[in-house]
């Protein structure tokens, strides 16, 4: 009785959302630790505003091995087999191809304030966790939000065998939908190329009503991959609608005349620029001031319950042993083999070396201190964006680890060595896709457990670069959780680097993920300038950071800016877009660590700098 009393509350004071329809997630999707506490939200499930509590929903599921067959899809959605064959019009033993649309048949129902789609999930690996499942196994049809409110399991216990209760996103017509003839919502998967015009064409919607249905208010809004959209149909989906997804093409071999194309590729990037500045940068970079001039401090000094203890060494090996294919204890003979004895010629760094292990290189770190913390960290998470450990070995209380191998080593030796290609446009999204990696990877540390993880020592020497330039976070052993008050600071022994600290770490030792916010700021600022943290300029130093403030304060900025800035970023749209970064830099180096952006805003910002920078490319491609 109190329980449908409570319901029966929260849904009257939300009345408000009972006409409107349903919100678009955006990128915010990918954090793990937004409660709905504060009213339904669409991060974390549509909310129940239809005509009707439960209804027939459709999702758009793309076949991925092992998840690529009639069964299998119906099982991992506990969809009923023959009806997901027929509406695909296949067998009932079909197996798709790879990346194919599948719609999926799902009875939705509203559950306290969400509709959702109810399936069951069992883990099945160790590397699995709330976010991966949500986001890899189901594409973003689940949350990594909804699946921790329903699960009881900590985040960093996991185990396979467990069954995990998984809401799906799905909807119900709203009664403006159902009078203009919407019998159907169908969960679309957002692909890389989708856009509202080509989605509303391939299923026969009007525009106006998908831009309705989730609430857009621009014409042709972004839309960022591994999110859902809805699509409001008057009759059940059909397979002819559906497509073969082909993966995206990255970037281009540039084989044509350079002379010629560029002069036109300036124009329409140039254009693609300032429209990402003006909309994006200042819309967005003052929608997250006022938001956090209103908001109070976000991080609690102290969390009052116990704690885990960070596991004791000993038991660092155990843990190892235990996670079977995930991590592998390796010997100290295969170490020594794999680095011909750890000659020089297999040195990359210091203590790191490369070794070749059954035809794959990876990279062996000597530890002298404590390990315990970087295994524990590294065996949990599992993000494309932070460096995947292999395994460990132990020999005589010295500790190795072992990474995967990043071809291009450091950001910051890669800096450097300025390496860069030819074409201006390739240079900047070069960079900024880096900077986008490293904000998802320290997005996803920030929210994967609450509280949240806070690496605490992001700088350019500790991310890497592999084959293809894209960034990992390395190097996690002073990550620890957001915990209040580092217990070195009243030694006044901090542990960082100089340089990226943030002023309230060094005064109190306050530790919240602000702090990686306020080093990322310093990592975009070498980004953009090529150099690094600290200049030694006329036997004096000075901080990168601060000198870039003071010239954002002053009367002069374009000008002294441009004395910064890397040569090969100044061309002739450059200084738009550098101003760009340096103001989202410049926000993340904000004094007060209330008013420094969030990972998540950070990600959508560089984000959608980034599409505006493809899609200028392809056009100008196109046209040139
Ligand atoms: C729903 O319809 C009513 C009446 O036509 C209208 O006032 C309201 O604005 C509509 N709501 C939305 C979200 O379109
Ligand atoms: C999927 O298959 C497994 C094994 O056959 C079974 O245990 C599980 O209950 C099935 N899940 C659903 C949702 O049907
Ligand atoms: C969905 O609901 C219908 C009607 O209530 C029911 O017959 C069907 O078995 C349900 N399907 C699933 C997969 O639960
Ligand atoms: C279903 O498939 C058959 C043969 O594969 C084809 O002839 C028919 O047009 C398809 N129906 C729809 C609705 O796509
Ligand atoms: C779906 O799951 C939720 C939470 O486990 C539960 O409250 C709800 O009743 C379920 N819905 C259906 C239709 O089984
Ligand atoms: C998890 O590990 C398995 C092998 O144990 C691997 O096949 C799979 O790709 C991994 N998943 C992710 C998300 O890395
Ligand atoms: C989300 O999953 C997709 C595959 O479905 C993967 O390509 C992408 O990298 C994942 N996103 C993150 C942030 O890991
Ligand atoms: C959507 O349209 C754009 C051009 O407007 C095209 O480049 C893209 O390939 C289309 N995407 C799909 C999935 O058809």
């Amino acid at each position: 009785m109190d329980q449908i009393l409570i319901s029966f509350f929260i849904f009257c004071s939300f009345t408000s959302y009972l006409n409107a329809q349903q919100g678009y997630s955006g990128n915010s999707i990918l954090a793990c630790n937004k409660n709905d506490e504060t009213g339904p939200s669409p991060d974390f499930l549509y909310t129940c505003n239809g005509e009707e509590p439960s209804c027939k929903a459709f999702l758009i599921f793309k076949s991925q091995p092992p998840y690529n067959s009639v069964p299998t899809i119906s099982n991992l959605t506990s969809s009923d087999p023959s009806e997901l064959a027929s509406i695909n019009n296949v067998s009932r033993l079909m197996v798709f191809p790879t990346n194919k649309e599948v719609i999926v048949p799902v009875n939705c129902s509203c559950s306290g304030q969400y509709y959702q789609a109810n399936t069951s999930y069992v883990i099945q690996t160790r590397n699995e966790t709330y976010f991966t499942i949500a986001n890899n196994t189901y594409q973003g049809l689940a949350t990594c939000d909804s699946l921790k409110h329903q699960d009881p399991y900590d985040p960093l216990s996991l185990l396979p065998g467990l069954t995990l209760r998984v809401p799906l996103r799905c909807a119900c017509p709203t009664s403006n939908q159902s009078a203009k003839g919407t019998k159907y919502l169908l969960t679309y998967l957002v692909s890389w190329q989708d856009s509202i015009p080509n989605i509303s064409e391939r299923f026969n919607v009007r525009r106006e009503s998908m831009l309705d249905a989730n609430s857009f208010s621009e014409e042709d809004p972004v839309l960022f991959p591994f999110t859902t959209v809805l699509i409001p149909l008057m009759t059940k989906p059909s397979s002819s609608q559906t497509i073969i997804h082909y993966p995206r093409v990255t970037s281009p071999p540039y084989t044509y005349n350079p002379g010629t194309r560029r002069s036109k590729k300036g124009f329409y990037v140039g254009i693609g620029i300032a429209a990402v500045c003006s909309l994006v940068i200042c819309t967005v970079l003052s929608i997250v001031f006022l938001r956090y001039k209103k908001r109070t401090e976000e991080f609690p000094q102290s969390y009052g319950e116990e704690k885990k203890k960070q596991v004791l060494p000993e038991c660092v090996l155990i843990d190892i042993a235990s996670a079977d294919q995930v991590m592998k204890v390796f010997d100290f003979e295969e170490l020594k083999a794999a680095t011909d004895n750890f000659s020089p010629k297999s040195r990359i760094k210091g203590s790191v070396h490369h070794g070749v292990f059954s035809g794959e290189i990876l990279a062996i770190k000597k530890m002298s201190a404590d390990v315990s913390k970087e295994v524990n960290i590294l065996n949990k998470i599992n993000h494309i964006n932070l460096i995947r450990l292999y395994g460990a070995c132990e020999d005589h209380g010295h500790f190795f680890l072992v990474y995967e191998f990043m071809e291009n080593g450091s950001l910051k030796d890669w800096l450097r060595k300025k390496s860069c290609p030819e074409i201006e446009i390739e240079i900047w999204t070069q960079r900024v896709q880096i900077a986008l990696d490293v904000a998802n990877g320290l997005h996803y540390l920030h929210n994967f457990t609450d509280p949240s993880y806070v690496h605490k020592d992001i700088k350019s020497s500790n991310i890497l670069l592999n084959g293809n330039l894209r960034a990992k976070i390395a190097n996690f052993s002073l990550a620890r959780s957001a915990e209040g008050v580092d217990r070195y600071a009243s030694t006044k022994q901090f542990l960082g680097t100089r340089g990226y600290m943030a002023p309230e770490y060094l005064e109190s030792g306050s530790i919240t993920p602000k702090i990686d916010v306020y080093a990322f700021g310093v990592v975009m600022l070498e980004l953009l300038t090529g150099k690094d943290a600290i200049i030694v300029q006329d036997g004096g130093e000075l901080l990168l950071s601060a000198a870039i403030v003071s010239i954002m304060e002053g009367g002069n900025t374009e000008a002294e800016l441009s004395y910064f800035i890397d040569p090969s970023l100044q061309g002739k749209y450059g200084m738009e877009l550098a101003l760009c970064i340096t103001k989202l830099s410049v926000a993340c180096l904000t004094r007060e660590p209330e008013s420094r952006p969030k990972m998540g805003e950070v990600v959508s910002t560089l984000s959608r700098i980034l599409m505006d920078l493809q899609k200028s490319d392809s056009l100008s491609v196109e046209l040139g």
